[in-house]
């Protein structure tokens, strides 16, 4: 097993991409706390991870509030003993014409899914050095980073902003042996978007431009995941691998 006796947090890991990945870390061997601001549907998946016989953890967190934020891994530290992981992947998503789009919806895109990063990231290699050093840290950044959305303004501007965070995270945690990646899913069917595609035209004009002809599952998106945690990646960081079934190939 790839993650033995990892204790790692996904944050956003009540449903969807997080909770595919915090069954694929424990699948993996690994101890996982699912922290995400939907506490009843965490804990559901934290039972899951249970039932996998590893430890699982629920903890209800707005990752845009830096106290819950601390609060979130000095309550894993205390009740799992370590963090060796952090899978920064809490996000909204919430398109809007260009033009019309408020500062709220601005400032709510940024602060989740930006600010959020660099909440959890601190919090955690903070942990991560008191440890001694070492561990990963793995954000959820996005393939629309390279291709834009006209509708999602806000919402690229956030995942560029991971990408860079990455980059510069990577540098300044290098010297304690911590790595810091992000993955980019394409377009993955979610409950992000469930309703967006329910529309077939709309659905259609998406898997035209996935040269593999299909939306992503979530279950895709663990590979990339478990790999960017893990030794196999020990000489991997700053990076972005985007998992989106070849679309930004074209
Ligand atoms: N689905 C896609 O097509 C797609 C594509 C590229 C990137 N992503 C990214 O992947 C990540 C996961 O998305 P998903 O599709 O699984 O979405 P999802 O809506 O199914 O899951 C997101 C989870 O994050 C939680 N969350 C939202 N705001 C939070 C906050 N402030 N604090 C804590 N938890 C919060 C939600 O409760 C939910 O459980 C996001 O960062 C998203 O931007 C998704």
């Amino acid at each position: 097993m790839r993650l033995a006796d990892r204790v790692a947090i996904v944050t956003g890991g009540a449903r969807g991409i997080g909770r595919a990945i915090a069954l694929g870390y424990a699948r993996e061997g690994a101890h996982v706390v699912v922290a995400d601001q939907d506490g009843a549907t965490a804990e559901r998946t934290a039972a899951e991870v249970r039932a996998l016989g590893r430890r699982g953890l629920a903890v209800a967190v707005d990752v845009a509030q830096r106290a819950q934020v601390e609060t979130l891994v000095e309550r894993v530290v205390q009740e799992l003993g370590r963090l060796d992981v952090m899978v920064s992947n809490a996000g909204i998503s919430l398109p809007h014409d260009f033009l019309d789009t408020p500062e709220e919806l601005w400032d709510r895109t940024i602060g989740v899914n930006l600010k959020g990063v660099f909440l959890c990231g601190q919090a955690a290699a903070r942990q991560m050095v008191r440890q001694g050093g070492g561990g990963a840290i793995v954000n959820t950044a996005s393939q629309r980073v390279e291709s834009g959305d006209p509708r999602g303004v806000p919402y690229v501007a956030s995942k560029g902003g991971v990408r860079s965070l990455t980059k510069a995270m990577a540098l300044a945690l290098a010297p304690y042996g911590i790595r810091v990646n992000a993955i980019g899913p394409g377009p993955t069917l979610t409950d992000l978007n469930r309703e967006r595609m329910a529309d077939p035209a709309t659905r259609a004009r998406f898997v035209d431009r996935v040269p593999l002809g299909r939306l992503g599952d979530p279950e895709d998106m663990v590979g990339a995941a478990v790999f960017l945690a893990s030794d196999e990646a020990r000489f991997v960081t700053g990076h972005t691998l985007y998992v989106d079934g070849g679309w930004l190939a074209g």
